[in-house]
């Protein structure tokens, strides 16, 4: 496995790890396939894809629970668990009270990362950030963090933070959304802040794409395999595929322990521009 520093921290996590998003249900919880769940989030940290992505709102927190079990026979120093507060509890007593609930449903006492799922307009960020920063100084969170966030809204974030940094914007990105490019990839690269990439395969798209397979095959590697490599040849990008089918678990551990040859990157990213 690859290993990237979390923005400026240097904590070194995996360059690809696990999203869990549809594990252990969508929008609400389905306990019927917990088996399958369990057993890919333990199949990925066992590949070495230990961090793992998920998030209070995900199966209405069951996929926090799914992970909590799934985590149990491992260490708990050898995982890096994010996860994130949705936007209805960005009130300070409301982000306390959520990360509170997450850790119990997680079965830990301190995530590595909390991150504001989206911004909430209604809520000033002021107060959002001032209980995030007080999760810090609780033990309860490492690092703190932000998702969905564009660069006026990262920026604001930033400065409303006193004794932590933004680590982390977790954002869309992969070969068919390239937005970020423009502004928001470049302004984290100069405030050492690190991309969570989600949609790496742009929810399963990207895998049947002929040409990334042709790119692939030449280094015996799927679509799925130079797409991930793709994403994760920027500096400060990382990423989290979510897979329950053993295969994609192992080709997806398998992303990033090799590298595309330059001329092979050109040709991705002049293809999907
Ligand atoms: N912050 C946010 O607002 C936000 C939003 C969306 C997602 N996320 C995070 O990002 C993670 C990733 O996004 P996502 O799950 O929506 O989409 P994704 O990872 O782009 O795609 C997941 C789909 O791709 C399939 N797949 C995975 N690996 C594969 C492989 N090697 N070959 C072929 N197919 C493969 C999976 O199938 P199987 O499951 O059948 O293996 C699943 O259907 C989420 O799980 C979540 O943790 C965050």
């Amino acid at each position: 496995m690859k290993y990237k520093q979390l923005g400026d921290t240097g904590v070194e996590v995996p360059a690809v790890g696990i999203g869990t998003w549809e594990i252990g249900g969508g929008i609400s919880p389905d306990t019927s396939k917990d088996g399958e769940g369990i057993r890919a989030v333990r199949k990925g940290v066992e590949l070495g894809m230990t961090l793992i992505d998920t998030a209070e709102k995900y199966a209405d927190g069951h996929a926090e629970e799914v992970v909590g079990e799934a985590i149990r026979p491992f260490s708990r120093s050898d995982l890096f668990i994010v996860s994130k507060v949705w936007p209805d509890h960005l009130k300070y007593d409301e982000v306390l009270k959520a990360a509170e609930r997450s850790l119990g449903r997680l079965g830990i006492d301190c995530l590595d990362l909390y991150l504001v799922h989206h911004p909430n307009p209604e809520i000033p960020l002021e107060e959002t950030m001032a209980a995030m920063e007080e999760l810090v100084r609780q033990g309860k969170t490492r690092y703190i963090g932000v998702s969905n966030f564009d660069v006026a809204q990262v920026t604001e974030a930033a400065g409303c933070l006193k004794n932590n940094r933004i680590t982390v914007n977790q954002v869309p990105y992969n070969l068919m959304q390239r937005d970020i490019e423009k502004e928001l990839l470049p302004y984290c690269v100069e405030n050492h802040i690190t991309v969570m990439a989600y949609w790496p395969l742009s929810r399963g798209e990207m895998v049947k794409d002929e040409f990334l397979a042709g790119i692939g095959k030449k280094y015996g590697k799927t679509a799925a395999q130079a797409a991930v490599n793709w994403l994760i040849s920027h500096e400060n990008v990382i990423t989290m595929p979510k897979a329950v089918n053993p295969e994609h678990i192992e080709q997806n551990a398998g992303a990033a322990d090799w590298e595309l040859r330059d001329e092979d990157l050109e040709l991705i990213s002049s293809r999907f521009q």
